[in-house]
């Protein structure tokens, strides 16, 4: 379908009264569509690809096609197909402004590869930019989507740039890791609240005051506070009414050891008077402590007042974007694989929620069976390269199989470095 600013036509008035036909016309028609790439016939003339990371052999091709396991051979997307790649491509459309306007990104995503390090992101981009040299320095203003790294990335993105710095959402919002089509929607509202969907089910919301650090907090402790002088935070004091035991003071830190005995050789003229070697003594417990009870002023622990942030310069824009202007797709992959399609940028949830449904969700149940099916063709070929031998061979297969073992794992060994040094550099540029 091409990019155009569309109107909804859903309802057919005739059934409705004129009255219910005009308020939900006002409510229906003033959905507008700023992008919707479906992936149709002439897709690549709306598509620039960078040249990002051409020269050094390392920019990866793109796929047109449905993927290997489908719902509707026909409906087809953009498929990475080359491994340890980069990724880069970008499509305009008419800019605008989501200032007092509710913002939806949306896009399926299919990871057919069994993904260990990728992302499945997009980016809105603002203002101009020149699409042949997009990459991974290019400045972007929301990025959503899926990423997974080993076993401790399995997490949705949502970054938003403000004044040039990239904040991420503090929530941790799991993404899908199987190998299926899943719809990932974003929702930015006019009063700064979003909602993260993954195939039209709600899976965070809230404020973007509280859940980005993009502006200083809103209430700070006052630095000026003091605690009060008759503030009393002691929760146990002496007890008043304990006493001092008569006679206490007089009891001796040391005794003399009632066990030592004059040595037999001892002199007394020439030695001196004999006397006992002193020890602690049992009976002495140190200098008479009142004992405790609880303070019946105790007031609690103090904590100062919270008060208003001075250096808060509230913006009540901090959800608008006033140049959105390019969609793109800038990712690393280490296995290629992940597929995109159904790319909406618009200003209408339930349009996007329609959107999904009449893709992924038309497509879903026939694309699983597909999958199966796929699934088990894929373990029928493994179990005939690697038939079960009898006992006589099977000195033999073991020492084939820890060969192979050991390969593969260097293999992967290899890949997860590469992987991993270079997704730390994507993250740095976070
Ligand atoms: C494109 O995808 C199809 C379906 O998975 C596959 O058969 C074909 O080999 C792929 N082509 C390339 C160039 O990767
Ligand atoms: C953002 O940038 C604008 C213009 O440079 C500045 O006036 C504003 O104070 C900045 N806001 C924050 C929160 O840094």
């Amino acid at each position: 379908m091409a990019i155009a600013q569309r109107r909804l036509q859903i309802m057919n008035p005739n059934c409705l009264s004129l009255a219910i036909a005009l308020s939900l016309l006002l409510v229906i028609s003033s959905a507008e569509v700023f992008f919707e790439e479906r992936f149709d016939d002439g897709w690549e003339s709306r598509w620039v690809k960078s040249d990002w990371k051409k020269d050094e052999n390392m920019a990866g091709e793109w796929n047109y096609t449905a993927g290997k396991w489908n719902g509707d051979p026909n409906d087809k997307g953009i498929q990475t197909s080359e491994d340890f790649r980069f990724y880069a491509v970008s499509a305009e459309f008419p800019e605008f402004s989501n200032k007092d306007k509710t913002l939806v990104f949306q896009f399926s995503v299919k990871h057919e590869q069994k993904l260990d390090c990728g992302g499945g992101y997009m980016k809105l981009l603002s203002g101009e930019i020149d699409q042949k040299k997009f990459g991974g320095e290019t400045p972007y203003s929301i990025m959503f989507g899926p990423d997974i790294c080993g076993y401790s990335t399995k997490k949705v993105h949502a970054i938003l740039t403000y004044n040039g710095t990239n904040h991420l959402i503090k929530k941790e919002v799991p993404c899908e890791t199987d190998q299926l089509t899943h719809v990932y929607t974003f929702i930015l509202r006019p009063d700064a609240t979003y909602s993260i969907l993954i195939d039209n089910e709600e899976k965070q919301s809230g404020s973007v005051y509280s859940d980005w650090d993009i502006l200083p907090p809103k209430k700070i402790k006052d630095p000026e506070a003091k605690k009060p002088e008759d503030w009393d935070d002691k929760e146990y004091i002496p007890d008043p009414e304990d006493k001092k035991p008569e006679g206490y003071d007089d009891i001796p830190k040391e005794i003399p050891d009632p066990d030592a005995k004059k040595p037999e050789d001892w002199d007394d003229e020439e030695d001196g008077e004999w006397t006992a070697p002193t020890i602690p003594n049992p009976e002495y417990k140190g200098p008479w402590k009142p004992k405790k009870i609880k303070n019946p002023n105790y007031k609690g622990k103090w904590k100062a007042p919270m008060i208003d942030n001075p250096d808060l310069k509230d913006d009540p824009d901090l959800y608008v974007f006033p140049n959105l202007k390019y969609v793109g797709v800038e990712l690393w992959q280490v296995k290629s694989g992940t597929l995109f399609d159904n790319i909406l940028v618009s200003d209408d949830p339930e349009y996007a929620k329609k959107l999904a449904e009449e893709t992924w969700g038309k497509h879903k149940d026939a694309e699983k069976a597909a999958f199966d099916e796929a699934e088990k063709e894929r373990e029928e070929e493994e179990s005939k390269d690697d038939p079960v031998d009898s006992d006589a061979e099977d000195g033999d297969d073991d020492a084939d199989d820890t060969k192979d073992d050991e390969s593969d794992d260097d293999k992967s060994d290899s890949k997860e470095d590469i992987a991993a040094s270079v997704d730390d550099d994507a993250h740095d540029e976070l």
